[in-house]
């Protein structure tokens, strides 16, 4: 049978199943959803099991389980390995959601929930895929490594690898968790982006005080920790951290040009968000701020009085989280090490300042000439009737590089969501016509991956 009318057949039953995992609050960062974790990864492991996979385990880490599955079906055959991640971000402000984030439904042609893209409706059509080709015929063997961690920063995963590199020996890794450019416009996501996140904390007088009997007279944490914030950019939106930019891998015209020729529509994308000016670093296009420089931003930020009507105090404390976005060749350590020494040297007299590393990682950029970008490519084109264009993404999956450090495997790319799904946001969502023409893309990339390397 072929992909098409198998997916025809068992739509609704996919979409139930989808359903099931969407309705497990698997959110990695609250301890009270610590049981939700086993309730997801029996969920996967039962679809693993049931779209034919000779062996799916639930293998407890430090942190939460991961689910590991394979299918062998001859040594002599490459294997690919699957990777995904079924821990999802908090759903608040709940309030601004228009339906329940843990009652996935249908509305307007969209899946809406929470982990509805990122990364359950993502990683979930690679299970589709897999179940249709153990029916029709698997080209090779397959492996499943999906996390409960990735959310958080994938604290154990490194070690999970490091301790099961025989397991999950592979040929390539296949990844959806990421987005095209429109869904007439696929792409293929060859960069990701690393990432440094710290919190600080700016302590002035032991304990809160009237800020009219010491107001002028005592350094406000607040205020100086709004001091420090704002000299960590410039006037052209550079960041003032000495040295942050050494590693910094500048792109060639070549590469600049090749990029802008992406069609990316800037008045959609400030429309989509509701601003009128974009901002970013002098001298970049919108594209290249994202893709290919690195950024910093104030993540929150809190401290004195924030309850109901006015408190006159001069607070004890501030705190911010603050992350930057990282760039190949940029180390993730080292800029921890650069900012920590500039946060502290830039303390304004009556205050001090803690900095501490919360997590981080390294970006990746993935070959446009290897077997894999061209199975990918030839099994878009095939499914969108257009050629993919390759695009560096902004966003992070900081395991990415530590497979191929690890594992030594390189990974493609191959995401189906788009920008208005609001991963991360409420009312995240995912278009069911991608999830389907996600489930059709994915045996072609099999099928062809075995032809190029052939
Ligand atoms: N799936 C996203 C990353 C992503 C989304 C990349 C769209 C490219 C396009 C992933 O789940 C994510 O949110 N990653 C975090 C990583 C962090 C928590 C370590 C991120 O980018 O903030
Ligand atoms: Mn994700
Ligand atoms: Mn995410």
């Amino acid at each position: 049978m072929n992909i098409k009318s198998y997916i025809d057949e068992n739509k609704d039953r996919f979409l139930d199943e989808l359903f099931g995992l969407i309705r497990i609050p698997s959110v990695s960062s609250k301890s009270e959803n610590k049981d939700d974790m086993y309730a997801a990864t029996g969920y996967i492991k039962k679809a693993l099991l049931d779209a034919g996979a000779d062996l799916a385990e639930v293998i407890p880490t430090a942190g939460h389980p991961v689910v590991y599955a394979e299918k062998m079906i001859n040594p002599d055959l490459p294997v690919v390995m699957v990777y995904g991640h079924y821990d999802v971000q908090p759903a608040e402000p709940l309030e601004l959601w228009s339906s329940p984030p843990f009652e996935p439904e249908m509305r307007d042609g969209k899946i809406w929930g929470r982990g509805a893209d990122d990364d359950k409706g993502q990683f979930f059509m690679h299970v589709k895929a897999f179940e249709y080709m153990v029916k029709n015929g698997l080209p090779c063997n397959v492996k499943f490594l999906i996390e409960g961690e990735e959310e958080i920063g994938s604290p154990n995963l490194g070690e999970f690898c490091q301790a099961n590199t025989d397991r999950l020996k592979c040929d390539i890794i296949l990844v959806s968790d990421t987005s095209m450019i429109a869904r007439d416009v696929p792409s293929i996501t060859t960069g990701l982006r690393g990432l440094s996140y710290l919190e600080v904390e700016v302590t002035g007088p032991n304990r809160d005080l009237h800020s009219g009997l010491y107001g002028g007279a005592v350094a406000n944490p607040v205020n100086m920790l709004a001091k420090m914030i704002a000299s960590l950019t410039d006037e052209n939106n550079r960041i003032t951290i000495p040295g942050f930019y050494d590693d910094v891998m500048e792109a060639s015209l070549d590469e600049r040009n090749e990029m802008a020729r992406a069609p990316f529509d800037i008045e959609k994308y400030k429309k989509e968000i509701d601003v009128e000016e974009l901002v970013g670093e002098e001298g970049f296009s919108t594209m290249e701020r994202t893709g290919m420089r690195p950024s910093l931003d104030v993540n929150g930020i809190w401290g004195g009085y924030t309850g109901e009507g006015a408190k006159t105090i001069l607070p004890s404390k501030a705190y911010a989280k603050i992350s930057m976005r990282l760039v190949p060749n940029q180390n993730s350590k080292k800029i921890d090490e650069l900012f920590i020494r500039h946060f502290e040297s830039i303390a304004p007299a009556g205050v001090k300042v803690t900095a501490r590393v919360l997590h981080g990682g390294e970006g990746y950029v993935s070959p446009v000439d290897n077997p894999a970008y061209r199975a990918a490519s030839r099994a878009y084109e095939e499914t969108f009737g257009k050629k993919p264009i390759p695009v560096r993404s902004g966003g992070s999956i900081p395991i990415i590089s530590l497979f191929e450090k690890v594992l030594g495997v390189k990974t493609i790319l191959m995401g189906f969501g788009l920008e208005s799904d609001a991963i991360h946001s409420p009312n995240e969502n995912f278009p069911v016509w991608n999830f389907y023409k996600g489930i059709e893309t994915i045996p072609l990339f099999y099928k062809y991956y075995l032809e190029e390397i052939n």
